[in-house]
């Protein structure tokens, strides 16, 4: 079988000095790729920064063979993503990977959340995957080749208690992804997100350590490397994945009813439609905004 590589690839990973981007950024360059480790290296929280996160991976991949480069800008802002595509592009001369994997948690009920709670998880999350996508996206058009893959999470898809902005942002960056995916298809540009579940300083204290240890983050790892490769060809897809589960991640809608005349205009027709309304028996995804539409205004 033959071995999916990266060699003349440029992959940028974001927050990849520890947890899963630690293991998507060892994992490409093992394969071929040359990394961008970028990592802010600040708390979980967001607060601070440092260099020594990005620099130990760096070191790392150069101790195993690897070619890599280590930058510590914020992705959260313009400045830091621009700064950090012209790093890759500095010292490597292309990008053609970029794994939208820098994370914060602000965890708390949504009763006691603050605006800046809100601001900064958003910021880093949906703010922070569309700088650097955008950053990039020009070198991947021009290239007529690019591979994106953005980190969602079973709390954006499904929601999660003491999670309101955390979870807002997980679901707004699969919104990114499915456009971007539209956006990108011209060009060869494909961009797909993970909804992974890991062990990493964000789950140690969350899971217990019987559920950790079978959630190395290199199981994700894997289909991350997958979806960048040449052979991939989805594109705006969501996958959960962790502990050797993998499975696509749909959104899809039922048959529906459709009320004619005075009923459309009546709340009893909609109680007495209930059930059918509810039904999810014949529920399917659909490829963009305008085909689910046309399927609504022509169902039935
Ligand atoms: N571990 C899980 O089970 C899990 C589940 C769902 C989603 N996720 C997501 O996976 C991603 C990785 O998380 P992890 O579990 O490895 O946690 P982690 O805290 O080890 O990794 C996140 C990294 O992002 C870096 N970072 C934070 N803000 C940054 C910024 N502005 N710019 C650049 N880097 C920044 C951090 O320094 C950190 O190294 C996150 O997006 C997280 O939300 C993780």
């Amino acid at each position: 079988m033959a071995e999916i590589r990266f060699d003349g690839k440029v992959a940028i990973v974001t927050g990849a000095g520890g947890g899963l981007g630690r293991s998507h950024a060892l994992l490409l360059a093992k394969r071929g790729a040359k990394v961008l480790v970028n990592d802010l290296g600040g708390a979980i929280d967001g607060s601070g920064k440092g260099t020594s996160a990005a620099d130990k991976v760096v070191e790392e991949i150069r101790a195993a063979g690897g070619t890599a480069a280590a930058n510590y800008d914020g992705v959260d802002t313009w400045e830091g993503a621009q700064a950090l595509v012209k790093a890759a592009l500095a010292s490597f001369g292309r990008v053609d990977i970029v794994i939208n994997n820098a994370g914060i948690l602000r965890d708390v009920s949504f009763r006691k959340m603050t605006h800046e709670d809100w601001n900064q998880v958003l910021a880093v999350h949906v703010t922070g995957s569309m700088n650097v996508a955008k950053a990039a996206w020009e070198t991947m058009r021009e290239q007529n080749f690019g591979r994106i893959v953005n980190t969602s999470s079973a709390a954006g898809l499904y929601g999660n208690f003491g999670q309101a902005n955390y979870s807002t942002a997980k679901l707004g960056v699969v919104g990114l992804t499915k456009t971007l995916a539209q956006e990108g298809a011209k060009n060869n540009i494909l961009v797909n997100a993970i909804a992974p579940v890991a062990k990493s300083r964000m789950t140690e204290t969350i899971l217990p350590p019987e559920t950790l240890a079978k959630l190395d983050p290199a199981c994700v790892s894997s289909l991350v490397a997958y979806l960048v490769s040449d052979e991939c060809t989805d594109s705006g897809q969501v996958f959960a994945v962790g502990g050797g589960y993998i499975s696509k991640v749909a959104v899809v809608e039922g048959a529906g009813v459709r009320l004619e005349g005075a009923d459309a205009h009546s709340p009893e027709a909609v109680r007495s439609q209930w059930a059918a309304i509810s039904d999810l028996s014949r529920a399917k995804p659909y490829a963009n905004a305008l085909e689910a539409i046309g399927a609504a205004l022509k169902s039935n």
